[in-house]
């Protein structure tokens, strides 16, 4: 009998190692033949360590498991649905069932580091049909699915290929960004430490397409079980000349050294090239010239990742989920202040408050939700009046937000939206690579003067020092990092201007 135990990071921080020792050291005891397989996480996060056993009708989840619960889990043979910590069938739960599970088809499921696991799911069938279609098809099939780069700026990833495709040059690269700085984002993560193969296939695919024949995968350094998978994964890909110069196309993992910025697709390839991570200014765009001066495809892991469905299943599979000009899946990412935080793979389309209060459960603190920053710290706040608010790309461009990376922070009513504001300009301060004025010296002086807000000084004079810095920032920086921070800032002022009205809460507190 198999037991499927996570050895996704968020289910290791939880204890999900002591479990699996657990089992092995019960099963041994008790003579019971069983095979402990570690994946990857199915994203349900509160349930985490959520171990599956095999039965013939499937298999049935229990969690949230600890060490302590193995005993008697095991206690009359192999755990049984009566068990209190039976969530039953995992496919059934809620959670999981209400998804549309494309580009984490497999995470949670299969064992990441088996081959033999990837091909019996469904794996390498994109490239293959790549192979069969030829390049130009394949960039063709990639701009017809509607893609859209999952960074966060939804740039049409076959737009952005065939530019790269129709650069002539004697050496092109792949590059994929998982630097995934975004708070409350992990969709990168999961992937890479849950199904590396399907982002290798990926790359591939985008290899073939453009005529690239070498990758690089930039890792951030916070992510070493990510960083181990997939090295490993690479080496098995070689192994059975999937990767190398039988394939034409290498591979090669970088980790980066924990910049936000690097996450910028130019700071990024500075890094890679073995320079301090600093923003370039655009043009000209990677696509012409990007790493070492070669044109590049630079494209977010969830890009990459979902591209093998594309090629195998059609890019008209894939069109058809989703609304207006945002097609096919996000995977949304849950954090904060929230009942059910984890990873929920959905067609665009849903509103803001589906995604909090039905998806989410609400929040864990059981108070009313009040704000939510979608999109990471650069992402706009949300208040509840906006709950309506449809995820997706221009719903909430419309709105002055963002839905970036896919991340929705959830904060209930204790929250200090000034503080908040205050975080936001900080952020800038800390992570700004320093080339624009605007960013470099304007978030030290607004974080300053958000304080004197705070403080209740001059409130209404600062508070126009702020938007009008705000401006500068906006229409005066080189990247999104300086470019977007008026983002929450603004967005905590307009929507809960209470929170700015300081010297009334002093007097209300005295
Ligand atoms: P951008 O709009 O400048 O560019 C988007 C992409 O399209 C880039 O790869 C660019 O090179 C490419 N592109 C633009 N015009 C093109 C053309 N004509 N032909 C070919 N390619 C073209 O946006 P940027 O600065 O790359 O990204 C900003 C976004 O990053 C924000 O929306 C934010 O949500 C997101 N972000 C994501 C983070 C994460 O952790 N995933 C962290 C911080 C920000
Ligand atoms: Fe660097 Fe900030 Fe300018 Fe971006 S906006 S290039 S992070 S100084």
């Amino acid at each position: 009998t198999r037991i499927f135990v996570p050895r996704d990071a968020a289910a290791r921080a939880v204890g999900a190692d002591k479990v699996a020792a657990a089992i092995a050291e019960e099963t041994k005891r008790k003579g019971l033949s069983v095979e402990i397989v570690r994946t990857g996480s199915r994203g349900l996060f509160w349930l985490e360590p959520l171990i599956e056993v095999e039965t013939a009708g499937g298999r049935i989840g229990f969690g949230p498991v600890t060490a302590k619960d193995v005993a008697s889990l095991f206690a009359d043979g192999l755990p049984a649905a009566s068990h209190a910590l039976c969530v039953g069938r995992p496919e059934e739960i809620p959670f999981l069932k209400k998804q549309t599970r494309i580009t984490f088809a497999r995470c949670g499921i299969v064992d990441p580091l088996s081959l033999a696991d990837y091909r019996a799911h469904g794996g390498w069938r994109g490239l293959e049909r790549a192979r069969s279609l030829g390049p130009a098809a394949t960039v063709e099939e990639v701009t017809r699915s509607g893609l859209r780069g999952r960074g966060g700026a939804g740039f049409p990833t076959g737009i952005k290929w065939k530019t790269v495709a129709d650069t002539a040059a004697d050496r092109k690269y792949i590059v994929c960004n998982a630097d995934e700085g975004d708070s409350g984002t992990y969709a990168d993560r999961m992937i890479m430490e849950g199904d590396p193969f399907v982002l290798i296939e990926g790359m591939a695919i985008a290899g073939f397409a453009v005529g690239a024949t070498k990758g690089y995968i930039y890792i951030r350094s916070e992510y070493p079980d990510a960083i181990r998978v997939m090295e490993r994964a690479i080496v098995l890909a070689e192994g059975e000349g999937l990767l190398g110069a039988e394939a034409k196309f290498d591979l090669e993992v970088r980790v980066g050294a924990g910049a936000y910025v690097c996450g910028e697709e130019t700071s990024l390839l500075e890094s890679l090239e073995g320079k301090r991570g600093q923003v370039r200014a655009k043009p000209p765009l990677p696509a012409h010239k990007g790493l070492f001066g070669k044109p590049t495809v630079i494209n977010n892991l969830i890009s990459l990742a979902t591209v093998p469905f594309i090629l195998a299943d059609g890019a008209e599979r894939y069109a058809a989920l989703g609304v207006g000009r945002s097609r096919g899946t996000m995977p949304i990412q849950l954090a904060g202040n929230v009942k059910h935080g984890g990873l929920f793979e959905a067609a665009f389309g849903l509103t803001l408050g589906e995604i909090v209060e039905d998806i989410g459960g609400g929040t864990r603190s059981g108070r009313p939700a009040r704000a939510v920053q979608v999109g990471g710290p650069l992402g706009a706040y949300f208040p509840r009046k906006l709950f309506d608010t449809p995820f997706d790309y221009e719903a909430f461009a419309a709105l002055d937000g963002l839905i970036g990376h896919g991340g929705v922070v959830v904060f209930d009513d204790t929250v200090d939206m000034a503080h908040q504001a205050r975080f936001a300009l900080e952020f800038c301060a800390i992570e700004s690579c320093g080339k624009c004025t605007p960013c470099r010296i304007g978030s030290v002086r607004g974080t300053e003067t958000m304080d004197k807000i705070i403080r209740g000084e001059r409130v209404e004079a600062n508070l126009a020092l702020v938007t009008d810095l705000c401006q500068t920032l906006k229409f005066g920086s080189l990247c999104a990092l300086g470019g977007f921070t008026p983002y929450p800032v603004m967005s905590a002022i307009r929507h809960f201007p209470e929170d700015f009205d300081r010297p009334r809460l002093q007097a209300a507190a005295e």
